[in-house]
Formats: structure tokens, C-alpha cells, sequence
């Protein structure tokens, strides 16, 4: 049979703009594709809603970007993917869905101090998808975890560097190099847009993973095991928020949108 596809929708999601940290990754490896995000910032953050407002949200989302054709989802939000992944896959079989996994294995291969530590929000750590992945490593590792306290609203924002930020970062670093962790896993996806502060904060020998790259990489293997088409067509890109769209308009021109 022909393949039904011309030219392919990919629909991101994040409860704000995070999910263009993912979004940037993509588009360096999908550059000819049409995509839709959606931004759910009027209902940012989710950290710390319970696991059914979550889905509830998410499957709103992905009705919107289903009504606008996506043909494949990338859930750009870790504590999304932590809630409602599962409930997604089920509900809306074959649609293939994404996720953001927890980046522990490589930061359990690169660290010398062998302290690693997972900065996420707290619905990122409760969920079993992290937990099952922490349980594999922990016996090689020690993994010690602090939720990026008011990171996501800095974001939200547009404030980025700066001695506010700097204070906000700081106190959720901190504890996690005072462990002894030389190596930092970013489990949310608004936390890479805070990086440069990061870095001046955990100074030069501390490394961060940004697992967005990976999440790339396995959005180009799905879409070839789907036999999507690749680079049939020309580069578009949809921006819808729920709330204010000044935040995304803002994250997407600086990430040269
Ligand atoms: N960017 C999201 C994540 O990766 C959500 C953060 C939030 O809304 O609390 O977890």
C-alpha cells in the first residue's frame, strides 16, 4: 500500500515554554518539518498538580493538536511524560507519543566523584518512570535529587541570568554539590534555558546533561519505524498558548525561531 503520508505534523507539548529546549534539539535534526506546540501556560507549572489534572490537560492538548493534524506527539515535559504517558498511549493508540527520560544512565557513565544529581520537579521524581530508572543505577551511584524551586516561573518569565536568578538557582544547586555531585541531570525541560546561570553558579568542572538531544535522536527513530516521511517538506512551525502567548513568541525568537 502507498504511504498515506505527504508531508508529517509533529505536535510538542510542555506546560509552558520548556519544552523549546526540546523543541531546539528537533528541529536541528528535523529542519524541513511542519510542527505544531503548545504551550499550556495557563496552567503552568505542574510540578506540583496531582496526577489527574495533568492528564486531564494532556489529553486537551493532544485533542487541539490532533485537531490540527499532528500525526506524532513529542510530550516536551518530563512531569507530563511522568503522569500521562501511559494514559496517552492507551487512550489514543497507534498515535505514537514521545517522552523525556530521566538522562541517569549517561550521568551514571560520566561521573568521577560518583555522585550524580537530578534536579526535577517534584511530580518528575515521584513518578515511577524515575524511580524505576534511579533503582537501576543506585547500587553503582549515588543519586541525590533537589526540585529546581521556582526555576519553571524564571523561565516563564524570560528572566535567565542575573542576580535573582543566580539566588533561585543557588539554592536548589547547592545541596546537590555540597553531596559531592559532580555531574547534574536536568529533568525538566525549562531548566537547560537556565544553564548559563547554572554553569556560573556549579563553576566549570560540574556538567550538565540536557537530555533533549536523546529525545531527538528518538523522535527521528520512531518516525523511520513508522515510515514517516523526512524533509518532504518545507519548514513551518504553529505557536499556541493558553494563557499569554508573550512568553513562547519570547523563548522561540531567542532560540532563533
Ligand atoms: N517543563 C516541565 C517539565 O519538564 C514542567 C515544569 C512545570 O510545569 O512544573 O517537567
Amino acid at each position: 500500500m502507498d504511504n498515506p503520508y505527504i508531508c508529517v505534523m509533529i505536535g510538542i507539548f510542555d506546560s509552558g515554554t520548556g519544552g523549546m529546549s526540546v523543541y531546539r534539539e528537533i528541529v536541528k535534526v528535523l529542519p524541513d518539518e511542519k510542527y505544531v506546540y503548545y504551550a499550556d501556560n495557563a496552567h503552568c507549572p505542574y510540578g506540583e498538580k496531582t496526577v489527574s489534572y495533568i492528564q486531564d490537560r494532556a489529553r486537551h492538548i493532544t485533542d487541539t493538536l490532533l485537531g490540527r493534524g499532528a500525526d506524532i506527539i513529542v510530550v516536551a515535559c518530563n512531569t507530563a511524560t511522568a503522569a500521562a504517558i501511559a494514559m496517552l498511549r492507551e487512550e489514543y493508540a497507534p498515535m505514537r507519543f514521545i517522552g523525556m527520560e530521566p538522562a541517569v544512565k549517561p550521568a551514571a557513565l560520566g561521573t568521577r566523584s560518583g555522585v550524580i544529581g537530578v534536579l526535577a520537579t517534584a511530580g518528575t521524581l515521584k513518578g515511577s518512570k524515575y524511580l524505576t530508572t534511579r533503582g537501576k543505577y543506585e547500587d553503582d551511584v549515588r543519586i541525590v535529587e533537589h526540585v529546581g524551586s521556582g526555576f519553571v516561573e524564571l523561565v516563564e518569565q524570560g528572566k535567565l541570568t542575573g542576580a535573582e536568578v543566580e539566588d533561585t538557582v543557588r539554592r536548589s544547586l547547592q545541596p546537590l554539590l555540597d553531596e559531592g555531585a559532580d555531574t547534574i541531570v536536568l529533568g525538566c525541560t525549562h531548566y537547560p534555558f537556565l544553564m548559563e546561570t547554572m554553569q556560573k553558579v556549579a563553576g566549570p568542572d560540574i556538567r550538565f546533561i540536557d537530555p533533549a538531544p536523546a529525545v531527538a535522536r528518538q523522535l527521528v527513530h520512531v518516525m523511520e519505524e513508522e515510515s514517516l516521511p523526512i524533509g518532504q517538506d518545507s519548514f513551518s512551525m504553529e505557536l499556541i498558548s493558553s494563557g499569554d502567548p508573550e512568553p513562547l513568541r519570547r523563548i522561540y525568537e531567542m532560540i532563533g525561531g
